[in-house]
């Protein structure tokens, strides 16, 4: 018999990389999806489009607990994976309410429908090193207490304590995974190692001017989604449920996020100016390619984060296969096939 593997946010980055991982272990994995993706195929169903025909699409929604209660009931799944949310920081201080009611209600509808109608099902929570926000340590590990500081870090912080009182009271096999920043070529483009990566190769193939940023000092532990999502299934394998750090132990800035990608296309550049005059040239044409826009700065900055993730590299055996120049070194080489074919990796 198949296992049965339950995907929210199979549309997404993760969502798709995971399918993608499930497959290859011979799951049958159902997707859960907003009607819109379906009615929109083309352009919401993009980085799903190699294994379409292989999964099974649901539509649902978060915000509904009746449209949750009705699929899992239906297909009685083995483990569900929760990546569904608004996962865009910055939005989440633009349209917080939206946020909250997605983030939180939605893993806890997802939660008390297992409670109900599938209590075996192994549950894991999409949570995030955005719970730290203003850091009480360096690094951060599992006992590192939260600090958020976005709506969306309150969502998960609420988030992942429900997955924890549910484990708890109820018995369910629930396991939060606390995954710092991962990117991919599929990553979505408001993120900002892809805007990077999108907006650097137009300018080396002559598309566009100039890339605009924010804060270039803010700190990431940057890994990826290729490796982070295997880490997430390892933990639905265990015998017993636990909450897990997942991440690369290096951390960068994203100006140097820059410099890698612009050595990675071989441009010579060089920085001037200060804070908000801050830019970066092009060496010879002295073409200005990277300014600063103020907008890009959000209400508050989580400027670092730094992850201990040896509780995984011991009990999960798990560790990143990509280190950041990797990961650049791919985003860019993909980057560059899609504007040369004017299209969609996948
Ligand atoms: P993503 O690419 O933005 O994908 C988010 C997914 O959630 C999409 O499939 C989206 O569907 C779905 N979604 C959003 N709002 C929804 C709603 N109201 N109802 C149903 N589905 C909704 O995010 P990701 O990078 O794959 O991240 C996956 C999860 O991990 C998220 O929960 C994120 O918060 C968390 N996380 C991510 C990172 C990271 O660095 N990537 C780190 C820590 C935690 P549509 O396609 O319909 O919009
Ligand atoms: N998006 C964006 N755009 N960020 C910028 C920009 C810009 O133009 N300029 C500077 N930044 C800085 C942000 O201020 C932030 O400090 C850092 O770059 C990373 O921003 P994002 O790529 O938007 O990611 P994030 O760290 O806020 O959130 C991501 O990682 C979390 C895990 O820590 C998301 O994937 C979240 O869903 C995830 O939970």
């Amino acid at each position: 018999m198949k296992k049965v593997a339950l995907i929210t946010g199979i549309t997404g980055q993760d969502g798709s990389y995971l399918t993608e991982f499930l497959l290859k272990k011979k799951y049958q994995v159902h997707g859960l999806v907003r009607r819109v993706a379906l009615e929109d195929e083309n352009h919401r169903l993009w980085r799903l489009r190699p294994v379409l025909n292989k999964i099974t699409l649901h539509p649902a929604s978060l915000e509904s607990y009746a449209s949750l209660v009705k699929i899992i009931q239906k297909i009685k799944p083995n483990e569900v994976y929760h990546l569904g949310a608004q996962s865009y920081v910055d939005y989440s201080f633009k349209d917080e309410f939206s946020t909250l009611n997605t983030n939180i209600n939605g893993t806890h509808y997802i939660l008390s429908a297992l409670k109900e109608f599938s209590p075996n099902s192994k549950f894991y929570f999409a949570g995030s090193s955005e719970m730290f926000g203003k850091v009480k340590e360096i690094p951060q590990n599992e006992k590192t207490p939260f600090y958020p500081r976005s709506p969306y870090g309150v969502a998960k912080v609420y988030a992942h304590w429900i997955t924890i009182n549910y484990r708890e009271a109820y018995d369910i096999f629930a396991c939060n995974g606390i995954l710092f920043n991962h990117e991919s070529p599929v990553r979505g483009e408001t993120f900002v190692t892809r805007k990077i990566v999108v907006a650097l190769c137009r300018i080396k193939n002559g598309l566009q001017k100039k890339l605009y940023l924010g804060n270039l000092d803010a700190k990431r532990d940057w890994g990826h989604a290729k490796d982070y999502v295997e880490a997430m299934w390892k933990m639905l394998q265990l015998k017993s449920p636990n909450d897990f750090v997942i991440s690369t132990g290096k951390q960068y800035t994203v100006k140097y996020f820059v410099n890698l990608v612009l050595n990675e296309l071989k441009i010579k550049y060089y920085w001037k100016g200060k804070n908000l005059n801050t830019a970066c040239f092009v060496k010879g044409s002295n073409q200005k390619i990277v300014s600063i826009d103020k907008n890009y700065f959000r209400p508050l900055e989580v400027d670092t984060l730094l992850g201990n993730s040896s509780k995984a590299r011991k009990i999960l055996k798990w560790k990143p296969k990509y280190n950041v120049k990797q990961l650049v070194k791919e985003m860019v080489s993909e980057e560059l096939y899609m504007l040369s074919n004017d299209k969609k990796i996948r």
